[in-house]
């Protein structure tokens, strides 16, 4: 039995996972930034109270920060935690594999719900499951708070905003080039790609959502988009680029936030997102291996058996990721580019320090919380299954610059 309806919740955010990889990292930001007894109330959560209360004292949090026990296929555990929680950040991942009781709970007690997930066909499955039960019960539920997708999502939508102020126009057409990427990735991340590839490999309509750069958009098909995985070179700028891996992630997101915001961005908004390699041959030679590597990959990680293989011998394994001097060390780029409706092209610039998986991630999602709680209209943002642009918008862009190591500017 959960907690009764209407108690006041006890913690402001509970981070779920927070003896993994990236959940640790999450929690070890809040103590740093926040305290373990500050103004944000928070408490860790996850399968196993000796491991958090480990990683708790290795955070230099306090004793007092409550741990939470609730294995993710334990539905009255995760219900009773939902209860307590005005807002649950999960990092137990791959989502597809044990991510939806979780979810539920939260819709069911009407709490806000903020993950790390990139599996795209998992999210439009919870879209067409929970959308109208969480409209129902008020809980706001944020997929992919880390850097797939919010420095992407959020850049469009900030250039898009300068463009509406500029020109009282959106642009029809959104480009996006990762300028610069430092940075490595973690057991978890690896599992979910492999469990992404598997299940593409096993389910036809899986494959098709994976496919569709609308499959976050139920009942709406734009046009036709940008291709996305060959080598080619910009007419305007002669700068190469290829396909960049998180790519079909992001795109679908954006094509959610165009169409949970009405569409601000016109029903033909077309966005391409790729990976720059720079000018002259070298640049040339870079995109068209880049583009050669994407099948490979695809073909070996499609074929059961080297994927087993590159699991066991090549990945990194579950708990494990970059290490503090390599997170440090990380940072990127991505340029967002249109044409503006007087012809001129407009370029915003997002940069974010530290490394894109884990370092920042890990800032983005604590702040994206709390920005949720505290900086974002309750009336327009209200129960259902989001994307950070649709529900957090502009709003939680000063925050995330002032906190979260984040930049966003114009750069035309
Ligand atoms: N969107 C982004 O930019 C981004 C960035 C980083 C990571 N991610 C995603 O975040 C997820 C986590 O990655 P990671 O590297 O942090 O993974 P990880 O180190 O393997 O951590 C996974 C966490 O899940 C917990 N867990 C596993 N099974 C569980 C169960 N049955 N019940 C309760 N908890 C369970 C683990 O608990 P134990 O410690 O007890 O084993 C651990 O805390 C992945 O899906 C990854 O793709 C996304």
């Amino acid at each position: 039995m959960g907690i009764p309806w209407g108690m006041a919740r006890r913690f402001d955010l509970v981070v779920y996972g927070a003896s993994g990889f990236t959940g640790r990292l999450v929690a070890e930001y809040l103590q740093v930034r926040y305290g373990s007894s500050g103004s944000v109330v928070w408490a860790m959560a996850g399968r196993n109270l000796e491991k958090l209360a480990q990683v708790r004292a290795q955070i230099g949090a306090e004793a007092d920060v409550p741990l939470i026990a609730a294995d993710a296929h334990d539905g009255a555990a995760l219900l009773a935690l939902a209860h307590q929680a005005r807002a649950v950040i999960t990092t137990v991942g791959p989502y597809q594999l044990g991510g939806e009781p979780l979810l539920r709970a939260c819709i069911e007690s009407g709490t806000d719900y903020l993950d790390l997930c990139g599996e795209p066909a998992w999210m439009a499955r919870m879209i067409r499951t929970h959308h109208r039960a969480a409209e129902a019960s008020g809980a706001r539920v944020v997929f992919s708070c880390g850097f797939d997708s919010v420095p992407f999502d959020l850049g469009v939508l900030y250039l898009q905003h300068e463009a509406m102020v500029r020109h009282g126009k959106p642009l029809p057409a959104v480009s996006a080039r990762v300028l610069v990427m430092k940075g490595g990735f973690s057991g978890g991340t690896a599992a979910s790609l492999l469990a992404t590839v598997q299940a593409m490999g096993e389910d036809p309509g899986v494959r098709a959502d994976m496919r569709n750069p609308f499959a976050l958009t139920p009942g709406f098909t734009g046009p036709e988009q940008p291709e996305g995985n060959k080598a080619a070179k910009d007419d305007t700028d002669g700068v190469w680029s290829g396909p960049f891996v998180m790519a079909p992630i992001n795109t679908k997101t954006v094509h959610r936030t165009n169409y949970l915001l009405g569409h601000a961005f016109g029903r033909d908004f077309r966005y391409a997102e790729r990976m720059s390699f720079g000018v002259g041959p070298a640049g040339e030679v870079r995109a068209k291996a880049a583009a050669r590597n994407d099948k490979v990959q695809a073909l070996l990680l499609g074929f059961g058996p080297t994927r087993r293989l590159i699991k066991h011998l090549v990945l990194p394994k579950p708990g494990t990721g970059p290490s503090a001097e390599e997170r440090e060390a990380g940072r990127y780029r991505i340029a967002f580019t249109g044409t503006g409706a007087d012809g001129e092209a407009m370029t915003a610039v997002v940069e974010g320090d530290r490394d894109p998986g884990y370092g920042s991630t890990s800032k983005i999602i604590a702040e994206c919380a709390l920005g949720l709680l505290h900086d974002v209209d309750p009336g327009s943002t209200r129960g259902g299954i989001w994307t950070p642009g649709a529900a957090l918008g502009m709003a939680v862009i000063p925050r995330l610059q002032e906190r979260a190591g984040l930049s966003f500017r114009m750069s035309d």
